[in-house]
């Protein structure tokens, strides 16, 4: 296996204190109404994470959380950001539908270019930026009319991926970005949740894709944030850490369990924002 250099950039992040954290409803498999949460706990997780990213050198912006929008702790499906442009969240289920004009005020107050979705999208969940493509989840939450709607905004290649298993159900859980470094774009990802079609597309566009187990994906482990370099993901997925060193990628291990709890980790709970 070679080990490639890869080139690390500063980012610039999104994110929202989980202060009204809950479970409250269950839109996917990971959630249990019943189950206690801590929102205490999912703060100071939360903090840590954007520490992490403060120490590692990129910025953070944050929108304030709204009350009974639970589900706003996680950024990424707040809106579609790519070259400057807002693609804004159309989410399917009616719990999390108000999400998506919070997000594009936050960003049209601060004077971004936004687009309202005519199709139903839950943002970077299932619209992740790799090199010059955009990969784009479908099957539980973002349709393929999104897919089309977004490709004609940006003018960008937008390959359409089929999500298979309910436990997967955005892009961003079973599909990781480790470099999007048009000369050499990189992921991980974990066959299994993805049709038969999407695999071998999967494995054309990447084949030297980093490939995740079963383990690695129950612990979410493929929902994390590289920057080129450093890959913050969850301290479970051992794996994964393991086969991103012998990359020459650094996993920075953070704990983000209670947010698992409504099925999300690091990479639900951060919106990039490309300028
Ligand atoms: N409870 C949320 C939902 O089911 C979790 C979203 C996780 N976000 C993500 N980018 N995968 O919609």
């Amino acid at each position: 296996m070679t080990a490639h250099a890869p080139g690390r950039t500063p980012r610039q992040y999104l994110m929202c204190e989980p202060t009204h954290y809950t479970v409250s409803y269950e839109i996917n498999p990971w959630m249990d109404k019943t189950r206690h949460t801590d929102a205490e706990l999912a703060v100071r997780q939360w903090r840590t994470l954007r520490d992490t990213y403060l120490d590692l050198g990129h910025t953070v912006e944050t929108i304030d959380p709204l009350p009974g929008l639970p589900d706003m702790v996680y950024a990424a499906n707040g809106a579609t950001v790519v070259d400057g442009v807002v693609y804004s969240a159309r989410f399917r289920y009616p719990e999390r539908q108000p999400e998506g004009p919070a997000y594009q005020k936050w960003f049209a107050d601060r004077g971004w270019v936004t687009h309202t979705a005519a199709q139903t999208n839950e943002g970077e969940g299932d619209l992740l930026v790799v090199g010059d493509l955009i990969l784009a989840g479908t099957g539980f939450r973002t349709s393929r009319a999104a897919h089309a709607e977004l490709q004609e905004l940006v003018g960008r290649p937008v390959i359409s991926l089929e999500l298979v298993d309910p436990h997967y159900y955005h892009l961003d859980t079973a599909l990781a970005v480790l470099s999007s470094d048009p000369a050499a774009p990189q992921v991980a990802y974990y066959p299994p949740a993805f049709s038969p079609g999407s695999r071998s597309v999967l494995q054309q566009l990447f084949p030297e894709a980093v490939v995740a187990t079963e383990d690695d994906a129950a612990a979410l482990g493929l929902n994390a944030v590289s920057d080129g370099e450093h890959v913050v993901v969850a301290p479970a997925a051992t794996h994964l850490a393991g086969a991103l060193r012998e990359r020459g990628y650094t996993p920075v291990p953070v704990d983000t369990s209670e947010l698992l709890k409504g099925g999300g980790g690091a990479k639900c709970c951060t919106l990039e924002l490309r300028r």
